[in-house]
């Protein structure tokens, strides 16, 4: 098949590359001249294991170009793939002002009958908006189909290429047909449904896992009151089916330019229609304080942080990305640096990006774990980057002014600990927090 993939960013350049791979003949366009350049050049404007690989074979294979040139790329295309950000506006709601532009491009581009088929998180109705831009710019037939996309950042191409369910949501029986031979390749998990419900169906599962998240923080830190292990309280609930045992991991809450945007936007989807999603606005709250238990543990230990040398490992929202957007570690120094520390902070990739939202005379970046943890008085480990768990306690304690080391992510275990003088506080473990 013959696709135009609009918007270059996380989804679309992995949709695209992923699909090109499939044997398909996929063009990706982007605004950004820059972008665009960046990939014809065999660059590739976003961290992502494989990636670059997977996109020089398509290449060189004749079956994966890159452009500029909205217009051409659909008049080339049967099914055009909307895939540009929604980032979120000041109140929370999801900025269709990409989609929507997108949308009348397409429209003013099309040449005869196209499959639009939506891959950006969009808020309930907004494909039906879609649709009306389209029949205003454009005289020719056209179906909009809603396909939500669910892969994670650090492992989009394995997700993408192995889904656990594709959803495709349309209202028209000839594109439900022609999407599904698109995504058969991948699985037969493929859910047909109407397209409101594929576009909730995203938002849900988004909602659903940070939900886990926020639930297994706060049971975290009610462990750390009763003296129970909250990574074994998770192992324990992840064996029951109903349950399962992925997103329960214990830590300094989640970030990332999707679960924070989502709930958000999700909360003022109910609103709209005056419905309060009150669980919702507690998981984002739970999130939002749990950050700060790094803090109030760091104080707990040091007392004033004022005039202290913290170390930080770890600046991207989690570990494989050099994406640093929502991530903890941001809100976490900035108040590191209210109270007086001085800041010295280390990440394997995502220091650059990091540096586009912070500069300040107290954060000094480090080209490598040991200058920053090097004479700190204490250490934040918020990233669980395989590097770092590969230092031994000993090791840590040589180089830090004092043993103290805060661990956000339980990266370190209690035989590492054992017999060592590091005081040490992680997620929700007795006696190690
Ligand atoms: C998330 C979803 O997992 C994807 O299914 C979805 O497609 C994507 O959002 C999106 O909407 O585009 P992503 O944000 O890339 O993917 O990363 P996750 O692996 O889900 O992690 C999100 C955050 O939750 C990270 O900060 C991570 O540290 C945290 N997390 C995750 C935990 O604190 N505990 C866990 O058990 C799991």
């Amino acid at each position: 098949m013959k696709l135009a993939v609009v918007g270059t960013g996380y989804v679309g350049l992995v949709s695209g590359v992923c699909f090109s791979e499939l044997g398909n003949e996929v063009i990706c366009v982007d605004k950004i001249q820059e972008k665009i350049e960046m990939l014809e050049r065999g660059e590739v404007p976003i961290y992502e294991p494989g990636l670059k690989e997977l996109i020089e074979s398509n290449r060189n294979a004749g079956r994966l170009s890159f452009t500029t040139d909205l217009a051409d790329a659909v008049r080339r295309s049967d099914i055009v793939i909307l895939a540009v950000g929604t980032p979120p506006l000041p109140n929370g709601e999801a900025n269709l002002s990409y989609i929507k532009d997108a949308a009348k491009e397409i429209a003013q581009a099309m040449n005869g009958y196209k499959i639009v088929m939506t891959k950006s998180t969009v808020p309930v109705g907004t494909n039906e908006k879609i649709a009306a831009i389209i029949s205003e710019y454009s005289v020719h037939h056209f179906d909009t189909v809603s396909v939500p996309e669910f892969l994670r950042e650090g492992s989009a191409i394995k997700d993408t290429l192995n889904p656990d369910r594709i959803v495709i949501g349309t209202d028209s029986q000839a594109a439900a047909e022609r999407i599904s031979a698109l995504h058969r390749p991948l699985t037969d998990q493929i859910l047909l449904t109407d397209i409101r419900s594929a576009e909730m169906i995203k938002y849900a599962s988004n909602a659903f896992l940070a939900t886990k998240i926020s639930f297994i923080n706060e049971i975290a830190n009610i462990c750390e009151k009763v003296g129970a292990d909250v990574t074994k309280v998770s192992e324990g609930m992840g064996f029951d089916k109903r349950i399962g045992s992925s997103f329960l991991k214990a830590g300094i809450g989640y970030g990332g330019s999707c679960f924070p945007k989502d709930t958000q936007a999700l909360i003022q989807i109910a609103g709209h229609v005056d419905y309060e999603f009150k669980l919702l606005k507690s998981v984002v709250e739970v999130n939002r304080d749990q950050r700060f238990n790094v803090i109030n543990k760091l104080e707990t230990i040091l007392g004033d942080l004022s005039g202290k040398t913290i170390a930080v490992w770890g600046l991207a929202f989690k570990p494989e990305t050099d994406d640093v957007r929502d991530a903890p570690a941001f809100e976490i120094i900035q108040t590191l640096i209210d109270k007086g520390a001085h800041v010295k902070a280390y990440d394997p990739i995502a220091t650059d990006n990091f540096k586009k939202l912070l500069v300040h005379p107290e954060v000094k970046y480090c080209g490598s774990a040991v200058e920053a943890a090097e004479q700190a008085d204490a250490l934040c480990l918020l990233t669980e980057w395989k590097e770092f768990t590969q230092f031994s306690i000993e090791a840590l304690q040589k180089l830090l002014k004092r043993p103290i080391l805060i661990d956000g992510r339980n990266v370190f275990s209690e035989e590492q600990l054992a017999g060592t003088p590091m005081i040490y506080y992680s997620v929700g473990r007795p006696g190690m927090n």
